[in-house]
């Protein structure tokens, strides 16, 4: 088990404006909870004890979200509303909560840079607060990579899932090599967001990574690359060029990864989502539709 994770949430979102000008993209709304709540969720499932969140400017809901909210919970405790009451259950989990501001985007590789002093030289979770694994949220994925980053002495797992070839340009993607224990494998190379041309293959990384504190010289070495931010998969390769073992495992069967970075991606998660709390309203809109043709 790991009890660290670093969860960046400092991006600015923009493939998702105007949702996304005033509010971040990780508290929209995925059915009834907001896209970070999942993650954190999930994080504590996994064995998780602390987060450290790295925000930004108008992220200051994000902080709120996992607060207590005493005068709500006296609100609806006065007016009767228990069910509701049960829905902030959440806020009881038994997490600490830090927080850091990234003050530049200056990509998903600096904000990983900025939890350097509060995880120090122990092993870490990297998930990203805008993408979901598994419906509703229920993945144990972070837990094998727990095991596998110990059973390997790995300095870096990461969970991959196959996309097809045609779409491996939104993703880092890695090069699949020798076979492990437990279906892990010995990533060979990782390059970010190619060509389908230039993919090694058609596993693309999917929001989970356990770091070894190696990670954060590599990173402070990484230049600009892809769209002119610092990659955190250009880190990994230099660890990887500097012949640190990164192993990679599959995400299982009811674990796929929902990405809310995009209005396609985001749109079937809400309604995949949504559809698990009301079964009937796909029936209930064909029949509208019907009736309207
Ligand atoms: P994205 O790669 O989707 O980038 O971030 P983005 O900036 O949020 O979105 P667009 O491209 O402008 O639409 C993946 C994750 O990394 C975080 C984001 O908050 C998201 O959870 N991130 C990204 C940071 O924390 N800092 C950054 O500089 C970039």
């Amino acid at each position: 088990m790991i009890p660290i994770a670093v969860v960046p949430v400092a991006g600015l979102g923009t493939r998702l404006l105007p949702a996304t000008k005033s509010q971040p993209k990780e508290m929209l709304p995925v059915a009834k909870k907001p896209v970070v709540q999942y993650v954190v969720e999930e994080l504590e499932a996994n064995g998780v004890k602390q987060i450290l969140f790295i925000t930004g400017r108008n992220k200051s809901s994000i902080e709120n979200h996992f607060d207590f909210d005493h005068e709500l919970m006296r609100a609806l405790r006065e007016g009767g509303k228990e069910d509701l009451l049960a829905e902030l259950e959440y806020e009881r989990m038994r997490m600490q909560f830090f927080f850091t501001r990234q003050r530049r985007q200056k990509g998903l590789g600096d904000a990983v840079l900025c939890g350097q002093y509060f995880t120090q030289d122990t092993p870490f979770v990297v998930a990203l607060g805008d993408s979901i694994i598994g419906l509703r949220g229920e993945s144990r994925v972070v837990q094998r990579m727990a095991g596998i980053f110990a059973a390997e002495k790995a300095s870096c797992v990461i969970a991959v899932e196959e996309v097809p070839l045609q779409s491996v340009a939104s993703y880092g993607v890695v090069k699949r090599g020798a076979g492990l224990a437990g279906g892990a494998f010995v990533i060979d190379d990782l390059v970010e967001k190619p060509t389908p041309e230039n993919a090694p293959g058609n596993l693309a990384i999917a929001a989970r990574y356990i770091f070894g504190p190696e990670i954060y010289p590599a990173l402070e070495k990484t230049p600009p690359g892809k769209g002119g931010e610092i990659q955190l998969t250009d880190a990994i390769r230099i660890l990887l060029e500097g012949g640190k073992k990164i192993v990679g495992i599959c995400l299982g069967q009811g674990e796929r990864r929902y990405d809310i970075g995009n209005f396609e991606s985001y749109f079937e998660a809400f309604i995949e989502f949504a559809l698990v709390e009301c079964p009937h309203l796909a029936s209930r809109i064909r029949m509208r539709n019907n009736e309207n043709h």
